[in-house]
């Protein structure tokens, strides 16, 4: 019998999750089956029991229910530790083993996908929610000369600085502080796009040559992107890229190979004009 995989979330209808991992099973020849598993909000933990009882190998985890996967693990990555969240589980012998892939997912996406080198550079992080939460430590890692993180909730903002000064040099605060600063990378980690809503991020903060990366994607580029192109950003990147690598190394936390990413990325790009 095949090993079997899924994606839980609610709701989980529009995930690609089953796709892209078709294209990496087929891709690397590996015999597996994952398709999509939908609790009600509140039934996280049964669904997992249930699905290790099954025989199931593991499980990427989606919206609502990061925080859940994290609570149930009964071992967790540094990544995920640090994330509070986790995206991607394995079961093996008796453990429930908590990994967070969407932070590499992400600066894969920036470093080999778009080819840009976040040594020394400025990043603006904007949002203080779970997204951005899950993706600091592995940002902070690539040594950016100083990363700021704007929110709405002020806050938010300082505390998450606060909780992660010790992996570089961090800032929070409001997006009226960010007037007259400007940014080699400015990330959208809000969840505004889904709201057709763009952060009230002021003119100005885009660095001659930066990139603009919205961690949602669509058809259509999102507000942010956009507002970068109005404000003469070239480079633009939605995350869709992102969304590939994070599946990409669940993928080999599972099955020890590393899938190509470029075909998928590309395959599901002309799907969706
Ligand atoms: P997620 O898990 O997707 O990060 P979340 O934890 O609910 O979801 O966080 C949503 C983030 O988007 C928050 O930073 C939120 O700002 P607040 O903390 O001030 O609520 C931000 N956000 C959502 N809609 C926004 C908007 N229209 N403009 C600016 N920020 C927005």
């Amino acid at each position: 019998m095949s090993d079997r995989y899924v994606v839980i979330g609610n709701p989980v209808a529009h995930s690609k999750s089953p796709l892209i991992h078709a294209c990496f099973a087929k891709q690397c020849h590996q015999q597996l089956v994952y398709d999509r598993l939908q609790p009600a909000q509140d039934g996280f933990s049964p669904a997992v029991f249930e699905l290790i009882a099954g025989g199931a190998k593991g499980a990427n985890v989606t919206v609502p229910f990061k925080q859940d996967a994290w609570r149930l693990a009964t071992s967790l990555s540094e990544r995920a530790t640090v994330a509070e969240a986790v995206n991607t589980l394995s079961f093996k012998q008796g453990e429930i083993v908590g990994d967070n892939t969407d932070g590499v997912g992400l600066t894969r996406d920036i470093v080999d996908n778009l080819g840009i080198n976040l040594v020394g550079k400025r990043v603006l992080l904007l949002g203080a929610g779970g997204a951005v939460r899950g993706v600091l430590l592995p940002l902070l890692a690539l040594a950016p000369a100083q990363l700021v993180i704007a929110n709405r909730t002020i806050d938010k903002a300082t505390v998450l600085a606060r909780q992660f000064s010790a992996y570089g040099d961090v800032v929070g605060g409001s997006y009226v502080d960010l007037a007259g600063q400007s940014f080699d990378v400015v990330i959208n980690g809000t969840s505004a796009s889904l709201s057709d809503a763009l952060p009230p991020v002021p003119a100005g903060v885009f660095a001659s040559g930066s990139l603009a990366y919205d961690m949602m994607y669509g058809k259509a580029l999102t507000p942010f992107l956009y507002f970068a192109q109005s404000q003469g950003v070239a480079t633009l990147a939605d995350g869709l890229g992102m969304l590939v690598e994070q599946a990409a190394e669940a993928f080999m936390i599972w099955r020890g190979v590393r899938p190509q990413t470029a075909p998928v990325l590309q395959m599901l790009r002309e799907q969706m004009v």
